[in-house]
């Protein structure tokens, strides 16, 4: 019988927890299907789920249900939060203008650019080798007033944890709002919103056990944001639309659970990646761990493999039954190193052989021990073939 295959792509996604699969199904077909809005019991019963999934995330990051404004995901919650943020400001007839990092998931940087397109302005921060944001250059941007500061809590590519309570202390002290992009912190390290101080943040489902197609934006000052879609009113008119009942059941149960296991996930997840990334450089001596010397969240590691093609190496992984993802983003044909290495300053080659291999939940030490078991094979394999393009 072939071996299970590894799942080492978190980071992308999750499956769908069974007790998550279980709280959401009665939203899906029996009577709690209704329409959230609607007054009779079927929308009642919809309701109670939605306004229960909503004290359960909010209780997660600490925040106030009535602040957890339901989106169809990571995505939209950036978009919402950073685009919203510009057109408050623009209401306001302050400057829309939209400070972010570097390294920010495409969703942010897209958003930061759709700014532009209204009118505004976007400014880049950037960071140091081990992904850092450079705090004088926030400081320096601050002295600009923007509408919003949006800075990553965990980088997705190499799980750097940034600085957030010192950024959100200056975005504080000089009265322009934060936003933190906070899908890859959620369930990893202690999310605590009200205490961190920062305006808005958002969230992703499906990265912690609940399905595709879910996330929140949490906004602790609703002067901060305008809606980006206009609709029926509901969630306070910031993001109409009937809500995804299901979706957000789904989501406030694998935020409970998130929750209650984070400190022992994230001591459990973070000795599976540093075992995997010591086995890994016995057999790989010249392996780089990117960000190594930064704080790193638990479930990333990022490595280059000196004189491998990261597409080579994913390739010749999955063939031997290990899933994980580069950094690279191949567009028309040409694979270009990811913004967030090239940000880094990482060298182009080390950049192209980069893997991002990422645990969860259901990573367990034998998918470790597999992995790595497979490594030397699979590196022979790629640097081989690199010579022989090479030479050709
Ligand atoms: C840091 C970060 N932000 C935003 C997103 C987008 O979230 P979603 O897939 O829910 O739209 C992701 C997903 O990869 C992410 O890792």
């Amino acid at each position: 019988m072939p071996a299970r295959p590894v799942y080492l792509d978190h980071a992308a996604t999750t499956p769908v927890r069974p007790e998550v699969l279980e709280a959401m199904l009665p939203y899906l077909t029996e009577q709690a299907f209704g329409n959230p809005s609607s007054a009779h019991r079927f929308g009642r019963a919809a309701r109670a789920g939605l306004e229960q999934a909503r004290r359960e995330v909010a209780q997660a990051v600490d925040a106030e249900p009535n602040q957890v404004i339901f989106t169809s995901g990571g995505t939209e919650a950036d978009n919402l939060g950073i685009v919203g943020a510009a057109l408050a400001a623009r209401d306001r007839g302050a400057a829309m203008c939209a400070v972010v990092s570097a390294i920010e998931h495409k969703a942010i940087l897209a958003a930061a650019h759709a700014v532009c397109h209204l009118g505004g302005r976007e400014v880049l921060l950037p960071v140091d080798a081990d992904g850092r944001v450079e705090l004088d250059a926030l400081d320096a941007a601050l002295r600009e007033r923007p509408a919003v500061v949006s800075v990553m809590w965990v980088n997705n590519e190499v799980g750097v944890v940034q600085a957030v309570r010192e950024i959100a202390g200056r975005c504080c002290q000089a009265g322009v709002a934060f936003h933190t992009d906070a899908v890859q912190a959620f369930g990893k390290v202690p999310v605590d919103l009200a205490g961190l101080g920062c305006t808005l943040a958002s969230l992703s489902g499906h990265k912690i056990g609940a399905p595709k197609g879910i996330g929140a934006l949490v906004v602790r000052d609703r002067k901060a944001i305008e809606a980006i879609i206009h609709g029926g009113g509901q969630q306070y008119g910031i993001r109409p639309g009937t809500e995804n009942v299901p979706g957000a059941v789904a989501m406030g149960r694998a935020a409970a659970l998130a929750a209650v296991e984070q400190a022992d996930e994230a001591a459990r997840l973070g000795e599976l990646r540093d075992e995997l990334a010591a086995r890994i450089r016995a057999v790989v001596p010249d392996l780089v761990v990117n960000a190594e010397g930064a704080e790193r969240a638990p479930h990333v590691l990022s490595i280059a493999v000196p004189g491998a093609d990261s597409e080579a190496l994913l390739m010749h992984l999955d063939l031997a039954g290990v899933a994980a993802s580069s950094g690279s983003a191949c567009s028309t044909g040409a694979v270009e190193p990811s913004h967030v290495l090239v940000a880094m300053g990482v060298a182009r080659e080390l950049a192209l052989g980069t893997v991002r291999l990422s645990l969860g939940h259901a990573t367990t030490a034998d998918d470790v021990t597999r992995a790595a078991e497979v490594m030397p094979g699979v590196v022979a394999k790629v640097r081989k073939l690199a010579g022989v393009l090479g030479r050709a």
